[in-house]
């Protein structure tokens, strides 16, 4: 069969190996004293609270089932535009809010909308691997630069600058990012906006994880600072709805009939049971669960990120969101002979039963010196993963 070029260009999720390494491995030793540990799950281990599941049930057993308009409901729009004034103090009208399949079918619509074949768009490396393959889905190019611990692991606009080509349509950020949960310095994000409004070009800032901030500092929407930004969002994350399939974004007001078209033809609608669902988010007993969950998972970081550098592990950056810590392991792979980070999650997943996911995906530059561990794992096996570290640290 011939398959089509742009399918053969989006490349394999590496990551999925270690997984499926690290589930058969869990089979074998579930009944062991050291059941595995996992670490390397990009998702919440919390799920939507009490509210969000009734409301679910309701709309369920009301038949609210039927598709909704392609943007979204209309209340669904309005409690995420309150959502901005409340916790961001922004005034983002309903009007130029689009509610999608998560935040991927968010990031396949901008894509979709705004890249022609051939056109560059700059991300940081190491960044969140499928938004380089929906960049290359709508037939653009990724184009992976080099990011340092010294500008947080995020672009700087010198480098956009510097990046910038004929062919450049713009850049997409992810603040905070996945792998490295650092974000954008703001004053940089100004002067990256500056350099892309300049150019005439186009700034997407994948914002899924900005719910989870720990961080005042950081913890502002690049609408913030301008609003012919394309800003991504999701109920995945800080609303804790992964499975659920839904996200929203955020585009300027000329841009909405065209993703809404798109939305109409290639998804009809986001999940309607999941649009109701997501009203309860908004009540003020979610919120407050929402707030105790997002505590808990600064009290893991505070808690890890030392424990790890004590074993040998150090994260160049203190993450200030999300719930991922992107360590270096060169020093480990010196010591015990390994190539890098790939080879090192596979001697870890062996011997200490922990699962962890190789920087393999991120991106190419320096990818093979650092692991990314997720904190969406409770105090006790976050203890219990670094016990086991420091048993097998060389
Ligand atoms: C940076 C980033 N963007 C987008 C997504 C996709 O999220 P969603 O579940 O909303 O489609 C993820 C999921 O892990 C992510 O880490």
């Amino acid at each position: 069969m011939r398959i089509a070029r742009r399918a053969e260009r989006i490349e394999p999720f590496y990551v999925m190996e270690v997984a499926k390494a690290a589930a058969r491995l869990a089979r074998d030793v579930a009944r062991s004293d050291r059941p595995m540990v996992f670490l390397n799950i990009g998702e919440p281990d919390f799920t939507a609270p009490p509210l969000v599941r009734e409301a679910a049930e309701r709309a369920v057993r009301g038949g609210a089932t039927q598709y909704t308009h392609a943007v979204g409901l209309e209340p669904l729009r309005a409690a995420i535009s309150g959502w901005y004034r409340q916790r961001f103090g922004l005034d983002v009208p309903a009007r130029r809010i689009v509610v999608t399949a998560g935040a991927s079918a968010a990031l396949q619509l901008a894509c979709l909308a705004l890249i022609e074949a051939g056109d560059e768009v700059l991300m940081p490396d190491p960044s969140y691997p499928c938004n380089r393959h929906f960049v290359s889905a709508a037939e653009g190019t990724a184009v992976l630069v080099p990011t340092t611990a010294a500008d947080r692991f995020q672009l700087s606009a010198a480098q956009v600058e510097t990046h910038w080509g004929p062919r450049t349509r713009g850049v997409l950020l992810a603040s905070p990012s996945n792998p490295t949960g650092t974000s954008i310095d703001p004053q940089e994000l100004r002067r990256i906006l500056d350099v892309v409004r300049a150019r005439g070009g186009i700034a997407i800032t994948d914002e899924i994880y900005l719910g989870l901030s720990h961080d005042d500092r950081y913890g502002q929407s690049a609408l913030a600072l301008d609003d012919q930004v394309i800003s991504i969002n999701s109920f995945s994350k800080y609303f804790n709805m992964t499975g659920w399939r839904l996200g929203w974004m955020v585009m300027p007001e000329e841009l909405v009939p065209v993703v809404e078209r798109l939305a109409q033809n290639l998804f009809i609608c986001a999940s309607t049971v999941a649009q109701h669902a997501a009203l309860a988010c908004f009540e003020p007993d979610s919120i407050a669960e929402y707030e105790r969950r997002r505590a808990a998972f600064k009290e893991r970081r505070d808690w890890f990120i030392p424990a790890l550098e004590s074993v040998g592990l150090p994260v160049p950056v203190m993450p200030d969101g999300a719930f991922y810590a992107w360590a270096d392991c060169s020093a480990w792979c010196d010591r015990l002979g390994l190539p890098g980070s790939w080879e090192l999650a596979f001697e870890i997943m062996d011997k200490a039963h922990v699962a962890v996911t190789p920087g393999r995906d991120f991106g190419t530059a320096d990818t093979h010196r650092f692991i990314r561990f997720s904190t969406a794992s409770s105090l006790e096996h976050l203890h219990e993963a670094v016990r086991r570290l420091r048993a097998m640290a060389p």
